[in-house]
């Protein structure tokens, strides 16, 4: 036997108080890699303090950035001199996002070696579109020992179609526009406010950009990129996982910072479901007093219902008055965490992309292991209105883009904590 760590989730408290809602981590990312692009330091505020910021702080390193958290706890990364040009598989297999300095480690140093990132849990995830755009700027591409090898002398301008609105596609490409000779347009480029957030950092850079946050973006090069400041924008996914959170408790909670106009699809969803949602200054109240109604939900690239929220959606619905659907149309194995959710008392049938899921008036608590960062965060969701106890495993995934989540969670009143348990040795 074996010991791990997991959390513990009491169900039955309602939820109450105020916390303040972290720097969105898949803003960070991106905006951490274009540090790479500079020949001074760049000062970033609002960095949550989560394992895939590590993961990329280390990588940087590796790279041969100085990155250091100042006392104000600003992020101050300086890539003056860059050392390395690969990204090696140990870091690349732990978070995908890694391949977010592809574009800029090319753009600043003609090459690039970054460890091809393999399926995960959630789905295949190719990079190809990602590559193609890259070529399209002039880049040779190779594929060869399990590593993506790019060469360019210089990177030029491009009108890029995405087939799909990748969103760390869209960022990388921005990323390597941004040293390129003459205009890049990319088409189809993901609007999410993370793209819009790293778009502002290249601008402060001394980037042209323009159209970001729409389908069209355009970027001129420019050939000496500014050290910069940014304060990177609040984490939707994480205020919309205490927003169903509050719901789910019949809870009465206000998340300071978060931001109504990054999360319309699922503010709408939770209104629609019957949940108080309330904007006051620069805070969101949520609170309710009853079960929810069931509301079909389907995902979409921004602005639709973000993908990154469909398995806390899912929690919610599961104690829902009524049947809904679920349907999943940007991952194709995004439903880990249904059959955890069954043994919690869930009725949930899968059908093809779609969850049908009819709404059961309580849960019971259960043992259960988190597959993925969302997928465990909708499995604490369920314990906190569970009888009894809940034991999430897997909690790894959880830190991965939670900041301090128990301790938040604690603030508001739910009974959860952090405790060891023993499993099998090959489990
Ligand atoms: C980002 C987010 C992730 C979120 C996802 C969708 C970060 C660090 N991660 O991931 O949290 O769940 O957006 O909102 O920001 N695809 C291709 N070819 C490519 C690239 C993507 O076919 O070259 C497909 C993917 O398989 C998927 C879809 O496009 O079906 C969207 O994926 P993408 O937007 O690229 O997700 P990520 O950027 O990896």
């Amino acid at each position: 036997m074996g010991v791990k760590r997991a959390y513990l989730v009491e169900g039955g408290y309602r939820l109450r108080g105020e916390i303040t809602i972290s720097g969105a981590k898949n803003a960070a990312l991106p905006i951490m890699a274009s540090s790479l692009l500079v020949e001074g330091p760049v000062v970033l505020e609002n960095v949550p303090r989560v394992k895939d910021v590590e993961t990329l702080i280390e990588l940087l390193q590796i790279l041969g950035a100085k990155v250091t958290w100042s006392e104000g706890g600003s992020l101050v990364i300086d890539a003056s001199e860059l050392k390395d040009s690969t990204a090696p598989h140990e870091l690349v297999r732990t978070m995908r996002a890694s391949i977010l300095v592809l574009g800029p480690l090319l753009a600043r140093t003609g090459e690039a070696k970054v460890s091809l990132p393999g399926g995960c849990a959630i789905g295949a995830r190719p990079i190809d579109l990602h590559l193609k755009g890259l070529e399209m700027m002039g880049a040779e591409i190779k594929v060869e020992r399990g590593y993506i090898q790019a060469k360019a002398r210089k990177l030029k301008g491009a009108r890029i179609y995405l087939d799909l609105p990748t969103v760390t596609g869209t960022e990388n490409l921005l990323m390597a526009a941004a040293l390129a000779e003459g205009e890049t347009v990319i088409e189809n480029a993901a609007r999410e406010p993370e793209v819009v957030d790293l778009a502002k950092a290249l601008k402060e850079m001394g980037v042209e950009v323009e159209g970001e946050g729409t389908g069209i973006i355009k970027v001129r090069g420019t050939k000496s990129p500014k050290s910069f400041s940014h304060r990177v924008i609040p984490d939707r996914i994480e205020a919309g996982t205490f927003m169903v959170a509050a719901a789910i408790t019949n809870g009465n909670v206000t998340l300071k910072g978060a931001r109504a106009d990054h999360l319309e699809a699922v503010v709408g969803k939770l209104r629609e479901a019957g949940i108080e949602v309330d904007q006051q200054g620069d805070s969101l109240r949520v609170s309710s007093w009853d079960r929810p109604r069931a509301v079909d939900v389907r995902t979409a690239p921004y602005p639709g219902f973000p993908t990154d929220m469909q398995a806390q959606f899912m929690a919610l619905m599961s104690i829902a008055r009524g049947l809904c659907v679920i349907t999943e149309t940007i991952f194709e194995n995004r439903f880990l965490h249904v059959n955890e959710l069954r043994r919690m008392g869930a009725d949930i049938r899968l059908q093809g992309q779609s969850a049908v899921v009819q709404g059961v008036p309580y849960l019971t608590g259960a043992p259960v292991m988190a597959t993925d960062l969302r997928a465990g965060a909708s499995l604490v969701i369920a314990g906190l209105v569970a009888e009894g106890e809940t034991l999430v495993g897997g909690v790894q995934h959880l830190e991965r883009g939670y900041e301090r989540f128990l301790e938040k969670l604690s603030a508001l009143g739910a009974r959860v904590k952090e405790v060891e348990h023993e499993v099998p040795e090959d489990g």
